[in-house]
């Protein structure tokens, strides 16, 4: 469906045409200067240089053309020779009203559908789920969801840190520990136990100790090194413990993102693509891709336009030993044979860039993935504490997931029962949706690549460009609708027929409504959930406005109020629609 706003720009288009000149000169913009009108067209001012005429003299000239279109209720040509275009309440309501007939609200689906792997959460198993992962998880999931919107295949994979040194560091602590399990008999006489002998809270344990150890004791870290190494190269007893290790961990993993409401399609790691790579690495060097460099095999991948160095990517290290780098090729293998995607995007910290050009380039000139298909990276900024560092807790360790939910959630509770006479259980609910809300929208209302401040008192507070302000907003809707509905009024039959606005603030807010599809395209070309972000920032604040002058339940017109409740269930409906793609929750109430 075409934005309203290019309904306008059409209309100018052709004004320009008609008059003789180029319908290039007829873009309109909406305008700066709401106090002066809803739109604008500037095109005058350079259709004058170009026709040799003055700008105020074409712009009367297209006011003429435009006459009395149904589209507006003024057009005016003003000095030096700008229009100012003030629309139509008839032409809004009809454009909404179209809208709302549409599931999409007037985002055009892709036509041709893609498949898409979105590459996401990226934790690392048997490690705390820490902060940096949460950015990955939450936009992941958003980017997901758009580009779902939009019509797509999406495959959502969580590809698993599983196969690096946290499992040396792992093993070695625990024969240090418990020397007795069987895994550490050199004769292998007794039986691997079927169930794991330790316990996530053990290993939540052995982990940080092994590699706190790690990076005081160089011999312990050469264990490590050698246990890792030991069990890529399929050495059984380690491979029985890393089992599970795997299992423990991904099923505390996978509650971890449900908690968040973050959900992959596939939970795979780099341990799956660890079959593949002893064939491309082969392949590689037989074809002359992959060059020996001191013992170590590299692929070139420096192109003569690179302002930067792009060093080589290294596929084999010269212990024969295969690299971060190694397995996402190898995973790019995987995933073309199967799904042959269309584009593969990868989220990550941002400092992973380099890592991510080296592997996109390789991929390309060995031809492991289609020329066409189009690999992404969208990477994320630092969160950082209110001292403008790396978010860490007061003790400075690294923040771990479950902590910092619980935070925000005291943050929330805070503010609900400050001001609230909800009780019990409800209290609860009610909390747990803000508070991932304010977590989740404080981070998404950022352009991802920024580094942006992770400020509890701001993110939970019920004012300003917060997840808590944006539900009350749509609460507030739905209970207003709820209270028309239990007096026994009823929009149920005739959703889609949106009336004229007869109030401003109620225009402005149907104006703002009409940007809707823009605003999607821009955020799914984008990959930008901030996009969405500050559009229902946008319109909260214009409802609010216009909730604020105006009594809507009071009012003794029924036809009118009728009308007004429509335009709030279309309102709540928009809103509803971007906070699912953004992955935040609504409650009844709060
Ligand atoms: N596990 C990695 C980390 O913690 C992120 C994985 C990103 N995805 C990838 N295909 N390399 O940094």
């Amino acid at each position: 469906m075409k934005q309203f706003i290019e309904d306008i720009e059409d209309i100018f288009k052709s004004a320009f045409a008609n008059a003789g000149y180029d319908e290039s000169y007829g873009v309109v913009t909406v305008s700066k200067r709401a106090d002066l009108c809803e739109y604008q067209c500037n095109g005058c001012m350079s259709a004058a240089k170009a026709y040799k005429k003055k700008p105020i003299d074409i712009a009367e000239e297209i006011v003429r053309q435009i006459g009395d279109d149904p589209a507006f209720e003024k057009v005016e040509a003003v000095m030096p020779g700008f229009i100012n275009i003030t629309v139509s309440g008839g032409a809004l309501a009809q454009k909404l009203s179209g809208m709302a007939k549409d599931e999409c609200f007037g985002f055009e689906k892709e036509e041709n559908p893609k498949t898409v792997v979105i590459d996401y959460g990226g934790a690392n198993v048997a490690k705390p789920l820490h902060v940096g992962h949460l950015r990955s998880a939450v936009i992941g999931e958003s980017v997901k969801r758009i580009i779902s919107h939009a019509g797509n295949k999406t495959i959502g994979d969580v590809h698993l840190g599983d196969w690096g040194l946290q499992m040396g560091l792992i093993i070695e602590q625990l024969k240090d520990d418990e020397p007795d399990l069987p895994y550490f008999d050199e004769e292998h006489t007794r039986p691997y136990p079927h169930n794991a002998p330790f316990t996530l809270e053990d290993l939540e344990r052995i982990y940080p100790k092994a590699s706190g150890r790690s990076k005081e004791d160089e011999a312990f870290l050469k264990r490590a090194q050698d246990a890792t190494l030991k069990l890529q190269s399929g050495y059984e007893p380690y491979v029985e413990i890393w089992k599970h290790i795997m299992t423990l961990s991904k099923a505390d993993l996978k509650k971890n993102y449900d908690a968040l409401d973050v959900h992959f399609d596939l939970w795979k790691g780099e341990s799956d693509a660890q079959p593949l790579i002893p064939d491309m690495v082969k392949d590689f060097k037989n074809r002359g891709i992959a060059v020996e460099s001191r013992g170590a095999l590299v692929v070139d991948v420096s192109m003569e336009s690179d302002t930067k160095e792009v060093p080589p990517c290294i596929i084999q290290k010269s212990d024969g030993a295969a690299l971060y780098a190694t397995s996402d090729l190898a995973t790019i293998i995987d995933r073309e044979k199967s799904f042959s995607p269309d584009e593969i995007i990868y989220v990550a910290d941002k400092r992973q860039e380099l890592h991510f050009t080296q592997v996109f380039r390789t991929a390309k000139k060995a031809g492991i993935i289609g020329e066409d298909t189009k690999l992404e990276f969208l990477g994320f900024g630092t969160m950082n504490g209110k001292d403008g560092k790396p978010f860490k807790t007061r003790s400075g360790g690294v923040m771990r997931l479950e902590h910092l939910i619980e935070d925000i959630k005291a943050g929330v509770y805070d503010k609900i029962t400050e001001s609230d006479d909800i009780s019990g259980e409800e209290i609860r609910r009610i909390v747990d949706i803000v508070g991932l809300a304010a977590l989740k929208y404080g981070d998404l209302s950022n352009q991802a690549s920024r580094d942006y401040v992770f400020d509890i008192d701001r993110f939970t507070s019920f004012e300003g460009n917060t997840g808590p302000y944006i539900l009350y907003t749509v609460v507030r809707i739905k209970s207003i609708i709820d209270k028309y509905m239990a007096g026994g009024g009823d929009i149920t039959s005739d959703m889609s027929d949106l009336s004229a606005p007869v109030t401003d603030k109620e225009k402005t807010l149907m104006i703002k409504l009409t940007s809707y599809p823009g605003v999607l395209e821009a955020a799914y070309k984008e990959l930008a959930p901030h996009r969405i972000c500050q559009f229902i920032y946008e319109v909260s604040d214009v409802f609010n406005g216009f909730y604020h002058d105006t009594r809507i339940l009071s009012q003794e017109d029924e036809e009118q109020k009728k009308a007004w409740i429509k335009l709030l269930a279309f309102t709540k409906d928009i809103l509803v629609q971007c906070l699912k793609l953004l992955s935040i929750d609504v409650p009844d109430r709060m």
